[in-house]
């Protein structure tokens, strides 16, 4: 069983999505065993303790400067002692030695087709608000191992979403959310749990179902 660890910022609706795929049974072998959130207003902290789920806020703010942050975040990690690491929406920079202990064992949705609107600064609305100003016809989301760059590290799953007229960043936000994020992010975890994904060179491998 992938014992899980959600970091969250906001809304949630990512978490929500994992949780209810565990659920229903979309993932398998799976369970949540904590979220931890960087900010203490953040509505996915609800949602985690409505589920049942440990649910905790360490943030940058309460420690007098990032080095001390960074030690109690991986202390707070490591003794969750989670398989994985789910980035759903989690806008702190993750520490270089939680990297590096956690290789391949974080993952992060990024609301776009990497590599295009990623990197620093492309993060919730503004990667949708570039998107439409570069009047792009074709977004979507992707699921990828944490590497020490900026959305840089090996890509598991892509889903692509159309633009339509009208859109504003909001609307397609929420459209790239519904047909891409909630269903990818599930389905990269199930897909791990099930000891489907490989990482070889830098780039993912999905392996066949084997037969039951
Ligand atoms: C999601 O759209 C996620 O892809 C994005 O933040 C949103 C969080 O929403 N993440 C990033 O931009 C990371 N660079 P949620 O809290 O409702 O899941």
């Amino acid at each position: 069983m992938l014992k899980i660890l959600v970091l969250v910022s906001g809304g949630g609706t990512n978490l929500q999505a994992i949780l209810d795929a565990v659920d229903d049974g979309t993932v398998t072998n799976a369970e949540v065993a904590a979220v931890i959130s960087n900010n203490k207003n953040a509505y996915a902290l609800t949602r985690a303790r409505d589920h049942g789920v440990d649910a905790q806020c360490i943030s940058p703010k309460d420690f007098p400067d990032r080095e001390t942050f960074n030690e109690k975040f991986l202390e707070a990690v490591d003794a969750i002692a989670p398989d994985i690491i789910v980035l759903a929406g989690f806008l702190v920079v993750i520490p270089a030695e939680m990297i590096a202990r956690y290789r391949n064992r974080i993952i992060n949705i990024h609301p776009s087709l990497i590599p295009a609107f990623c990197g620093t600064g492309y993060y919730g609305l503004k990667v949708h608000e570039a998107a439409l100003a570069r009047g792009v016809k074709v977004v979507g989301a992707t699921v990828h191992f944490v590497d020490e760059g900026t959305d840089t590290g090996p890509i598991i799953l892509q889903k692509a979403v159309e633009v339509q007229e009208g859109d504003t960043p909001e609307i397609l936000q929420r459209r790239v959310m519904e047909q891409a994020e909630w269903k990818i992010l599930p389905r990269a975890i199930d897909l791990i749990a099930n000891g489907r994904v490989a990482v070889e060179e830098n780039k993912v491998k999905i392996k066949e179902e084997e037969q039951r």
